[in-house]
């Protein structure tokens, strides 16, 4: 795959305006040549009183947040790199759906460029084994109420090269073709907004729909796996299920443990 900068032309921004038809309404893009964490540039927002729907993009973004203080870098041209401030009217105790929710929705927009994506719980995006995708989502307090920001990368059109680790890829390395960056971000913005959308709207059902379309994306299930969990501790043992409050379940020597939070590495498929 060529690395000429030609080839990796600036994201359309004509086509992320308002009175595009193709972008679900609720939705205000704005577009940034270069910025350090649209994260970070979202939550600002936010702590000024920015409205639900406010998305940044950043084309180039130089500084990018990684879930549990990672880093997330990629060349300029190369990636769908942007943040969603939402102000769910959802009660705060269902929010820890969110993260899964978004992972669910970008592997839905990965699926229509014609790859076979899944979810690694709880939210990064794979295409086989490789991560294509990454999510970060933060909760800020602000003086309208709390608010989330919704951070998504998605590896477009690096080689194999450019990949920050082995275990990651790109939408242009698993289809052997050229990928308009543009196209994905659309996809992308459609997918989580209609999600959200349809989580707020559902009243009691939408958490069990969630749950069910949810699990069934969720490539982790049935794989042993490997949980780094926040005390540092680590989990050894085989993921049987996602529970009704989106926690894996991860059975080892005959216990269950419900899982919120941690890294997980899937050790081998069974
Ligand atoms: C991860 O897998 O560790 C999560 C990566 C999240 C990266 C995205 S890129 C856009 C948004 N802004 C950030 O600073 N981070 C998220």
């Amino acid at each position: 795959m060529t690395t000429d900068s030609a080839a990796r032309p600036p994201l359309d921004k004509a086509r992320l305006g308002s009175g595009n038809p193709e972008l679900m309404p609720d939705l205000t893009v704005e577009v940034v040549d270069s910025l350090g964490s649209t994260n970070a540039e979202v939550i600002r927002r936010a702590l000024e009183g920015a409205p639900d729907g406010l998305v940044v993009v950043a084309d180039h973004q130089t500084g990018g947040r990684g879930r549990l203080d990672r880093t997330w870098e990629s060349p300029a041209g190369t990636s769908v790199t942007f943040s969603i401030l939402l102000r769910p009217t959802t009660p705060t105790r269902a929010w820890p759906w969110l993260p899964l929710l978004t992972g669910y929705a970008i592997d839905k927009a990965i699926r229509a460029s014609g790859l076979e994506a899944g979810v690694k719980w709880p939210n990064d995006v794979l295409v086989g084994d490789k991560k294509v995708a990454g999510i970060l989502v933060e909760r800020v307090e602000t003086p309208q109420g709390p608010a989330a920001v919704v951070g998504v990368g998605i590896n477009v059109s690096l080689t194999a090269d450019e990949l920050p680790v082995p275990t990651a890829t790109s939408l242009e390395l698993e289809l052997g073709r050229p990928v308009d960056r543009t196209d994905v971000l659309v996809e992308s913005l459609n997918a989580i907004r209609e999600a959200v959308d349809a989580w707020e709207l559902g009243g009691d059902d939408s958490g069990m729909r969630l749950h069910s379309s949810y699990a069934a994306a969720c490539v982790t299930v049935g794989q042993d796996v490997r949980v780094d969990l926040p005390d540092g501790s680590v989990l050894e043992g085989r993921a049987t299920e996602i529970d009704p409050a989106g926690q894996l379940v991860v059975e080892s020597d005959g216990r269950r443990t419900f899982v919120s939070a941690g890294d997980v590495v899937h050790v081998r498929a069974v």
